[in-house]
């Protein structure tokens, strides 16, 4: 990260701040730029402000503690008030790509359970169309070669040519979320329905949840240097 898109994080953050009010129940996304939010958030936190956050990934769990940041379980607070959360790519539909850091599943499911969602992001990820960082997975462990070659089939029924579909490594294995699941990132280069292909992957025996957010973010908070815009949902 560059220290200028260090300083956009921080500030789309920094705005997203301003919708939190005291006694809230927050859902706390997972990757650099809710991290961002994190810290900003225990500032307030260490001040008095009373809210109860629920985290994405065990990544945010371990940061949010380490700040100070009272956590609860999901099914304890749901329905929660907002969930603030990074993303790969938004575009102006208010459609993301989400999963980079590999936390899709939790972060789906804590953005489903908010009333509201408030997406943050410096303006690198803002986009005219989704589909050029490669759209993250997560399958089942089990047989999941062949669904991966139903994703291929299904991206290919679509219209979509040459999807390059790659099974996720780190630190030299096979890369497992929190949930123990593997993922497969899938490069589209362009989507041009995010709705079509949300669906006919949601459909697929083996996937467990994949990285298109459509329809679920109320907000989206892109720093550029100087400003902060605001784009709502239209809904
Ligand atoms: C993690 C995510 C993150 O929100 C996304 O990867 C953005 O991360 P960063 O703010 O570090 O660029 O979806 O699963």
């Amino acid at each position: 990260m560059t220290a200028n898109s260090d300083a956009l994080k921080r500030a789309a953050a920094a705005k997203a701040l301003e919708y939190v009010t005291p006694g809230m129940k927050l859902g706390l996304g997972t990757g650099s730029t809710a991290e961002a939010f994190l810290e900003l958030l225990a500032t307030k936190v260490r001040g008095g402000l009373s809210i109860l956050g629920v985290p994405t990934s065990d990544r945010t769990a371990q940061r949010a503690r380490a700040l100070g940041i009272p956590l609860a379980a999901l099914d304890d607070l749901a329905p929660l008030d907002l969930t603030v959360d990074g993303a790969d790519e938004a575009d102006r539909d208010l459609s993301l790509i989400k999963g980079g850091g590999g936390a899709l599943l939790r972060e789906k499911i804590v953005a489903a359970s908010s009333k509201r969602m408030i997406v943050i992001a410096d303006e690198a990820k803002l986009v005219a169309r989704l589909g050029k960082f490669a759209l993250p997975v997560e399958v089942l462990e089990f047989g999941h070669r062949s669904t991966a070659a139903r994703l291929a089939a299904s991206a290919a029924f679509l219209g979509y040519g040459n999807v390059s579909i790659t099974l996720r490594h780190r630190d030299g294995g096979v890369f497992k979320s929190d949930s123990g699941n593997v993922i497969y990132d899938c490069a589209f280069g362009a989507i041009t329905s995010a709705q079509k292909l949300a669906q006919a992957f949601a459909d697929i025996a083996g996937v467990v949840e994949h990285g298109l957010f459509v329809g679920m973010a109320s907000t989206l908070l892109i720093a550029h240097p100087g400003e902060v815009e605001v784009i709502e949902s239209g809904k």
